[in-house]
């Protein structure tokens, strides 16, 4: 269900595509405008201050603190004499959360509560397509409002630093640059709702192993660069109205008491207006908290009045340790934000609507172009429903639902589409479905792992086989025309509050993935999770191989109607599938997960920056995916022989021609690299990309715009971005490793 775009021609880099047959000439004769791809957030509302400030006038030192702290799970207190609402919120990045009790995390037991599920974050991020991240953000900010939800804790968009961290499925990507142009179009279509998102968690929050306390040390640069791109463009292109702070500590504060991060980045160097809300129970001090930069503290369960948002505050205003003019700045802010989103002010506010067959489409339309192909060696994909009489489906992911489980946000459906029951509803009755569940999920109790002097609990799986049910699995695989394995994890698995331990696929699955590719040849192996395993053994034994993710209501059908041929697969891998967990950046430096330090010390280079600039074989690399036909992408070509300066806009166009016998979508991706450069570089830096629909035995021209600021550095002594003259590298392809047209391009002093 789309509402349109408020297209504003603001952001960082546009696109155009012409599409044209095979035989016409393409020509680049003008340049492509604004851009049909540019999301922009309208920013919180001043048209009430005059209000807002007599309304503070006439509030109580109780009423003002009242509504700067959780007053129930979920919410803050209103103040029903003066005609302020509570501010309500809900979780979170996979729909809208179900309702819990006011005062502790049990369910509410509502029958009022069922919501979408939308594909988690990893699934969004292999799309590769910002129009889809309005669509979600449109879609479960229709679903926000049904439910009078005033902020949705949602997009999570911290950088994948380590394929072993525990929210991987929830957030997007080891790319700042992928990271930012989803998150945007994500935050302005769930805005355009008149519900505020909490973009989380700022910052630098990028392992669960000791979250509550670990300090994060990263150089100025690297934060710049990687860590916060996303952050920066969620508040000046999307106006994100407020900002969720993070659990842990980041250069010796807290980050819900962090002055540089809250006060210092951003508000006074990126203009945020917004509400800053702590994580849940992630604060740590009363006045210090204020002053620092927070305004809202939420919290798990222990007596309202005893969060140091509430009595304390009271007390030390009272004791003169901060004054009441200074909690009227965060009152103020929480009154702008109500009013932004009409909930103060009489405005007509969208109304919404949830669980729809219009919101189910929209979760079928993301998860059906996250879907990616590692590998199809001898095409046995798509299966053809005509050329066979039975199939076998074998696995406990055929079967498993991921919207609830593991320690975190989920969402309550009545409809979660498995594997097995997409291939159901899509394959024709001709067609006979074995089921095996090939490996179970099983836990051992929990263990103790040791990081320096902390101590943390972490689950351990069960990893053998029972022998009945692999006997089960071999027999349905031998019986059958076509053998399917579902594999991979699921989200009790992969969870917030623990990382993984190793990469290691859990249940015995290695096992009986072998033993069934032993006994039918042709069996298509899908793995369905939200963050990279090793499959060195199952990539080099099948031939037919499948990433899908935690994929939403309607996963199972767009998953067999991609393994079926209905829809082309398009998606791209959003982060890089190391060989081995040393190979990865954080591993390969020692550096993960500290105990009560963490340092980044493998600095800018993280995800595929490292592997290209150490030249690493990863399994796949960054932005793999491949596709049921083929694509070539050729005649690169950049607008301007002549120097560019620093506020120019460089054109780079490609056609693409679809070579193969089947209709689909390609992404084109554009990395750049500089020559020369006096800093330290990473080898290629993603600054554009495109998903382009291409008819069989067409082309189509892509054209994407790079302003050059784009190329910029962040100077840690001029404390600035700063564009290098000198001459870069445009490089074009499919993937990070696939690149094949570099344009060079240079840069000219002004
Ligand atoms: C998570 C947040 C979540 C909050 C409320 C915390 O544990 O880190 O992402 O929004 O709980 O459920």
């Amino acid at each position: 269900m789309t509402k349109k775009v408020i297209h504003l021609a603001m952001a960082a880099v546009s696109i155009l595509i012409i599409s044209c047959n095979k035989n016409s000439q393409t020509t680049d004769s003008a340049h492509p405008s604004a851009s049909s791809e540019n999301y922009a957030g309208k920013p919180i509302t001043h048209q009430y201050d005059t209000q807002i400030d007599s309304l503070i006038r006439q509030m109580t030192l109780e009423e003002k603190t009242g509504m700067l702290h959780g007053t129930s799970m979920f919410s803050t207190a209103g103040i029903e004499r003066l005609g302020i609402p509570e501010l309500k919120m809900a979780d979170g990045p996979l729909g809208v959360r179900e309702e819990v009790s006011r005062d502790s995390w049990a369910p509410a037991g509502l029958d009022t509560d069922f919501a979408t599920y939308y594909p988690a974050g990893a699934g969004l991020s292999a799309t590769w397509n910002p129009e889809l991240a309005y669509t979600f953000g449109n879609s479960v900010g229709e679903e926000s409002r049904a439910r009078d939800k005033d902020v949705l804790l949602s997009p999570a968009i911290n950088i994948i630093r380590t394929p072993l961290g525990g929210r991987t499925y929830e957030y997007f990507s080891e790319d700042p640059f992928l990271n930012k142009k989803l998150a945007v179009p994500f935050i302005v279509g769930l805005q355009n709702n008149d519900v505020a998102a909490c973009v989380k968690h700022y910052a630098a929050n990028n392992q669960e192993t000791n979250r509550d306390f670990v300090d994060v040390q990263i150089d100025e640069r690297t934060l710049r660069e990687i860590y916060l791109p996303a952050f920066e463009a969620a508040v000046k292109e999307a106006n994100a109205y407020s900002m969720m702070g993070a659990y842990n500590k980041f250069r010796g504060s807290y980050l819900c008491e962090n002055n540089y991060m809250l006060n210092e980045v951003l508000r006074d160097e990126w203009g945020f207006e917004g509400v800053v809300i702590s994580d849940w129970a992630a604060v740590h001090t009363s006045v210090n908290s204020l002053k620092s930069g927070l305004d809202l503290e939420m919290g798990t369960p222990k007596p309202f009045n005893e969060f140091f948002l509430a009595d304390a505050l009271i007390d030390a205003v009272k004791a003169g340790e901060i004054s009441e003019e200074e909690i009227d700045i965060h009152v103020k802010r929480i009154l702008q934000l109500l009013f932004t989103i009409k909930s103060m002010g009489g405005e007509e506010r969208t109304k919404g609507s949830i669980h729809t067959e219009a919101h189910f489409k929209d979760a079928y339309d993301i998860a059906s172009e996250s879907v990616v192909l590692l590998k199809n060696d001898k095409n046995l994909l798509p299966i053809n429903p005509a050329g066979i009489s039975s199939v076998a489906v074998i696995g406990a992911n055929a079967t498993k639902k991921n919207a609830l489980g593991g320690f975190g946000a989920g969402v309550k459906t009545k409809r979660e589409v498995t594997p097995l029951e997409g291939l159901k509803n899509r394959l024709p009755g001709s067609v006979k479905i074995t089921y095996a569940e090939g490996y179970q999920e099983r836990y051992a109790p929990k263990k103790e792992a040791i990081f320096g002097d902390v101590t943390q609990e972490r689950s351990t799986t069960i990893d053998v086989l029972n022998p009945i049910l692999l006997e089960e699995a071999i027999q349905a695989a031998q019986n059958a025309d076509v053998a399917i394995i579902f594999a991979g994890s699921n989200r009790d698995f992969e969870t917030e509050a623990s990382d993984r331990a190793d990469l290691a696929l859990p249940f015995g699955q290695v096992e009986l993935i072998e033993k069934v590719l032993a006994a039918n040849p042709n069996t298509i192996v899908v793995m369905i999770a939200g963050a990279p395993f090793d499959i060195n053994s199952i990539k080099e034994k099948s031939s037919a191989l499948v990433y899908s993710w935690f994929n939403g209501s309607e996963g199972g059908n767009a998953l067999a109607d991609v393994l079926l041929g209905k829809i082309n697969p398009s998606g791209k891998l959003p982060w890089t599938m190391p060989k081995r967990l040393e190979d990865s950046p954080a591993h390969a430096t020692n550096s993960f997960p500290g105990d009560k330090v963490v340092s980044y010390d493998e600095g800018i280079l993280v995800g595929y920056r490292w592997f290209d600039t150490k030249k690493i074989e990863p399994i796949y690399p960054f932005g793999y995916g491949l596709s049921y036909t083929t694509f070539v992408i050729k005649n690169a070509r950049a607008d301007k022989k002549v120097p560019y300066l620093t506020n120019d806009t460089i054109y780079i166009s490609v056609d693409v021609e679809n070579t193969g016998d089947m209709d689909g979508k390609e992404v084109v991706q554009l990395y750049t690299t500089k020559k020369d450069s006096k800093v330290e570089r990473a080898a290629q830096e993603l600054k554009g990309f495109e998903k382009v629909h291409v008819k069989k035995g067409e082309t189509s021209t892509v054209t994407i715009a790079l302003p050059v600021k784009e190329l910029a550095y962040f100077d840690i002594e001029k404390r600035s971005w700063v564009v290098e003259p000198g001459n870069y590298d445009l490089r074009l392809g499919n993937s990070s490793r696939a690149i094949n047209k570099v344009v060079s391009v240079a840069i000219g002093t002004e």
